[in-house]
């Protein structure tokens, strides 16, 4: 899609055509490109979770998926996938690495070997860049944890969500407490950092029952705990066949307790539902609330790039066996659109809200190519309502903020139109 037909050689000449399209004059200008993550999406599951709307997909046995042969073609996808993708992010390294689903510890430890290879031999990764792998208990024994870290995985993810066997079952996991505890010693064995997941609000959940899986999850002295409040998500079965959930009162007693505890044993609060030890944050994620860029590869993965006059957004074929064939054809890409100056602040202030350190207005400069005086109105409007707190050029959410997150966002929306 060159622009010029005929005429004297011009700066554009011999770039691939998806790349001279996100290189001409655009209505944004950004002074530097952000820092640049990878995210890799393996869609299958073990059972599909009854409160799940991500992109995952039961694993039924003896199904294209359920073979050492469609997990090498899956990675085959993901590869032509990465190879497609390279003009975007020419010349960029590469800060983290972030292997999700899906259950990626369902896929063997040579899979994850040959992905993490190809992905070394085509991209920059930086010294030290933080490599993730999302494991669910149960789906994986010692032996294949050093294995994946010899694959070069560097930090483990575990999906725990509570160690209450009855909790379990209510929400649909295959797993028990036995199992997740077994998993949780493993991690911290095998590997240097590890992540834990833990859901509250569950059905049938009372105060004492979430303390004591706040008491089991802490004992295993994890360097980073992320609880999520359950949410009943539209398309789901919960959706169609609601549990009886705790309600907003004792939601907001949960999370109390969820910040007392967590302080308590020197764990941040960084972000709205992420916990770490000092010097564990996740690279990963704090790349996503700083708006910085990543390339999503797999299927129904989303990405954001940044160009120096635009920002566009990707998003890849979302059936596994669609985006298998579309990836091997080169066309791995099923959406793709930039994002207008207009939607800029607000798709910011969406995620450096969720930080508990916020982000100063240089940050929004350099991230969304836009003035401050954009968001001016909106900044001193959520001042005067005390949900933001300024000090100096930094902006940060207060604890009123915290707790209205939505509502804080929301003055962004309103400011953008
Ligand atoms: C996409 S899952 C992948 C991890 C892994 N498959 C698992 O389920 O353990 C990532 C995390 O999102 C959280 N999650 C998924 N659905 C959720 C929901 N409806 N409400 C709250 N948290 C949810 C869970 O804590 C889960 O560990
Ligand atoms: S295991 Fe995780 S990704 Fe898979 S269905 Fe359950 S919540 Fe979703």
């Amino acid at each position: 899609m060159a622009e010029r037909a005929n005429g004297p050689a011009g700066p554009l000449d011999g770039l691939p055509a998806q790349v001279v399209q996100f290189i001409r004059p655009g209505q944004v200008r950004l002074g530097a490109l952000p820092p640049l993550a990878l995210y890799i999406h393996l869609p299958w599951c073990l059972k599909k979770c009854p409160y799940c709307d991500f992109n995952s997909h039961e694993l039924k046995p003896g199904s294209a998926a359920d073979s050492a042969a469609q997990q090498d073609r899956y990675v085959d996808a993901v590869i032509a996938d990465l190879e497609a993708s390279l003009p975007l992010v020419w010349g960029r390294r590469v800060i983290s690495v972030f292997i999700g689903g899906g259950t990626p510890s369902l896929f063997s430890p040579e899979a994850i070997d040959r992905l993490l290879a190809a992905v070394r031999a085509r991209l920059p990764l930086e010294a030290g860049c933080e490599v993730t792998l999302e494991a669910n208990p149960g789906t994986f024994e010692r032996e294949r944890f050093k294995a994946f870290r010899a694959a070069g995985v560097n930090r483990l993810s575990v999906g725990v969500q509570s160690f209450d066997d009855a909790a379990l079952q209510r929400i649909g996991r295959v797993h028990d407490g036995a199992q997740a505890r077994a998993a949780l010693a493993e991690a911290a064995e095998a590997f240097d950092t590890f992540n834990l997941d833990l859901m509250y609000a569950l059905p049938g959940q009372d105060l004492a029952a979430l303390a004591r899986d706040l008491d089991t999850a802490l004992a295993f002295k994890p360097p980073h705990l992320s609880i999520y409040h359950l949410t009943v998500e539209p398309n789901t079965v919960f959706a169609n066949r609601p549990p009886v959930l705790p309600d907003d009162d004792l939601a907001s007693d949960m999370l109390d307790l969820i910040t007392e505890r967590t302080a308590g044993v020197g764990l941040q609060r960084y972000e709205v539902s992420a916990f770490a030890q000092a010097g564990h944050r996740c690279v990963h994620n704090l790349n996503y609330w700083q708006f910085g860029d990543y390339l999503g590869l797999g299927a129904g993965a989303h990405g954001k790039l940044s160009f120096p006059e635009r920002i566009v957004r990707q998003v890849r074929w979302r059936e596994p066996a669609a985006y298998m064939a579309k990836a091997l054809a080169g066309q791995a890409v099923s959406n793709e659109h930039e994002v207008g100056p207009a939607d800029l602040p607000f798709e910011f202030m969406l995620n450096a809200l969720r930080l508990r350190e916020g982000f100063s207005l240089a940050r929004f400069t350099e991230r969304t190519g836009q003035p401050a005086r954009r968001i001016e109105a909106a900044v001193a409007q959520a001042l005067a309502q005390g949900l933001l707190e300024q000090q100096g050029e930094v902006l940060r959410p207060s604890d009123r903020g915290f707790d209205f997150l939505s509502d804080l966002q929301q003055l962004f929306l309103a400011d953008a139109r």
